[in-house]
């Protein structure tokens, strides 16, 4: 069975299933479809952990749009964001004028988007949006409103559909819990 994978071993538990995920993502896609309807939106994946929520979002969304790609590190090898943000990607376009929807993973202290909002609003964009996966309310420090989440979440690490620990589980199908163990000693 494909759970017996070794990666499983190292989930504590399924948050969400594939088709859990492709359920969501497609009626997310649907919503965008319906509210920019008419409109060329320019889709900014956040790299790498947004990527595989990406590439299905993208697919689902019947519209004329363009993508563009940022990425920013604040983590390192750890499950705590560092605080600090810092652009390692830029767009290659302009965004000026244009309605613009950041796609991110997961929304945890909110300081990754507020900075990329600060971004790309002072870049002239005409509208700009948040889609996320996943939101983590319960750990928000910077106020921020999540346009679009598929999923609200406990607070609890997860890996799996993009998300990773230390750069690996990004391939896992599924979003699964990852068990403390693999992570204590951290500090
Ligand atoms: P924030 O700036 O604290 O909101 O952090 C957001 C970024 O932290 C996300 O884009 C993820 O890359 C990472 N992150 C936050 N929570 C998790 C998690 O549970 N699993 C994996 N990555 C996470
Ligand atoms: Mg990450």
């Amino acid at each position: 069975m494909e759970n017996q994978r070794t990666l499983y071993n190292d989930l504590d538990s399924i948050l969400y299933t594939r088709e859990q995920l492709q359920e969501a993502v497609s009626a997310l896609g649907a919503r965008i479809t319906r509210d920019y309807a008419g409109k060329k939106p320019v889709l900014v994946c956040i790299l790498k952990g947004a990527s595989v929520f990406f590439c299905d979002l993208i697919r689902q969304i019947d519209l004329p749009l363009e993508l563009e790609f940022m990425a920013v590190s604040s983590y390192g090898a750890s499950t705590k964001s560092s605080g600090e943000v810092k652009l390692v990607k830029d767009l290659d376009r302009s965004i000026l004028g244009r309605d613009v929807i950041i796609v991110e993973d997961i929304v945890d202290s909110g300081m990754t988007l507020n900075f990329l909002k600060k971004s790309l609003i002072s870049r002239g964009a005409a509208s700009l949006r948040i889609a996320a996966l996943m939101d983590k309310p319960a750990r928000r420090v910077a106020p921020l409103t999540v346009d679009y989440s598929c999923f609200e979440i406990p607070d609890a690490f997860v890996v799996g559909y993009g998300l990773d620990y230390n750069e690996l589980y990004r391939n896992l199908p599924d979003v699964g819990i990852l068990s403390p163990r693999i992570y204590a000693g951290e500090e």
